[in-house]
């Protein structure tokens, strides 16, 4: 049987550039970045090079990059770390309904601790304006946070003119970029962003390696406390082999950006337009115009997308119904539900993305079984004999 990964948004499988990379640091360059001898100087230099790989896929300057166990630890650091540093200053920070759990429960956690956050809702586009951020803005916002790319629907948001709105009023703006590095051009002078989260599991690097962007003369707490590791702002032994893992991911992803971009624009649209024509009933969530190259969000209508899902990996393909850390709840996603998708179409949702390892013919084996799953499942529907369909 084909088996075809459609879930890159989920995670990435590590490029085999990137697993050479790291393998000596498991074995017998071992050494711990803190130690003074020669061994650990060489650990030590690896980090400063990995840094240096990921500075530069962003325009940043290596010191104001900060690894750490991924996006959700980088999230997590900016919302606890700006409500710490400034809440003499204000007890106020805007977020979207949009963004990812990683940064929605962080913020639930300090509203029962007495902070106030303002969860902007999206356009039909899926994206927030910068005049409905202006509206939200107080006296008393410390913190403004907005994804770059949306997880679910894969749309990007306009971060420089919403940094812009942030910056005119003085206020730290965060950008959660973990599906967007990589994916769209990112250059943090000139978005002019103050802190960003990025993961490298996204990016063909290994799971559980992250870092948070912080632009230099930007002060917000440790989220982590102990040793002096990273200018002691995030204290914990390096995850040595992870880090350059990251390094070289982010090294590849300048490299082959307008490549990888191309191929997965072109399979994405290829996808969507099949789908479009060949399965009756179908529409995509959210935008095209702005939108991550390999992301097609798609619903079908008067069906499951559980069902969809379940018979699309008897066949040996894996898609996702939501972000892959919600797939297993049943509640309806909080990112359709925003963007006005009714609850019953929302159930319907199946959202595909593509990468780098995937090929015209693992689309079309798609589009292929999905033509046969839907019209199957279609037949048996409750809701599609409810509707008279
Ligand atoms: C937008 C977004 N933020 C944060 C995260 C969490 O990143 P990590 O899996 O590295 O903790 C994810 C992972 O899916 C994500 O999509």
């Amino acid at each position: 049987m084909r088996n075809v990964y459609l879930d890159y948004s989920a995670t990435t499988p590590v490029k085999d550039e990137v697993l050479q990379e790291m393998i000596p640091y498991f074995t017998e360059k071992f050494g711990n970045p803190s130690s003074l001898y020669d061994k650990g100087l060489e650990s030590r230099d690896a980090v400063s090079h990995a840094r240096e790989q990921v500075a530069a896929l962003i325009g940043a300057q290596p010191k104001e990059i900060f690894f750490t166990a991924g996006g959700t630890e980088a999230d997590n650091w900016v919302v606890f770390g700006a409500a710490d540093k400034l809440k003499a200053k204000g007890n106020h920070i805007i977020t979207t309904k949009v963004e990812h759990h990683a940064m929605l429960h962080s913020c639930q956690f300090l509203e029962k601790q007495g902070f106030e956050v303002t969860y902007l809702d999206i356009n039909e586009e899926g994206r927030v304006t910068p005049e409905m951020l202006e509206a939200a803005i107080r006296d008393n916002t410390i913190l403004i946070s907005i994804m770059m790319v949306n997880n679910e629907i894969g749309t990007v948001m306009a971060i420089q003119e919403l940094a812009a709105v942030a910056r005119a009023h003085g206020i730290l703006f965060h950008t959660d970029a973990v599906q967007a590095l990589g994916n769209v051009p990112i250059n943090v002078k000139e978005l002019g962003v103050d802190l960003m989260s990025m993961s490298a599991h996204k990016i063909y690097g290994p799971k559980g390696t992250g870092a948070l962007y912080i632009r230099r003369g930007v002060h917000i707490s440790n989220y982590l406390h102990g040793g002096a590791q990273e200018a002691k702002k995030r204290a914990g032994t390096e995850n040595l082999t992870g880090i350059v893992g990251f390094g070289k991911a982010a090294e590849i992803a300048k490299r082959d950006f307008d490549k990888h971009v191309e191929h997965c624009r072109t399979l994405r649209n290829h996808l969507v337009e099949r789908v479009l024509a060949e399965i009756p009933n179908t529409f995509v969530n959210g935008t095209m115009e702005h939108r991550h190259p390999g992301n097609a969000s798609i619903t079908f209508e008067y069906i499951e997308g559980e069902a969809i899902l379940l018979f699309l990996n008897h066949a040996g393909i894996s898609v996702s119904t939501g972000s892959a850390c919600s797939s297993n709840s049943l509640e309806p996603s909080h990112v359709l539900t925003a963007l006005g998708v009714p609850v019953e179409k929302i159930h319907g949702t199946v959202r595909f993305t593509i990468g780098d390892f995937t090929t015209m013919e693992d689309v079309d084996y798609v589009v292929d079984t999905l033509k046969n799953v839907v019209s199957r499942l279609r037949e048996i529907s409750s809701v599609n004999t409810q509707k008279g369909w």
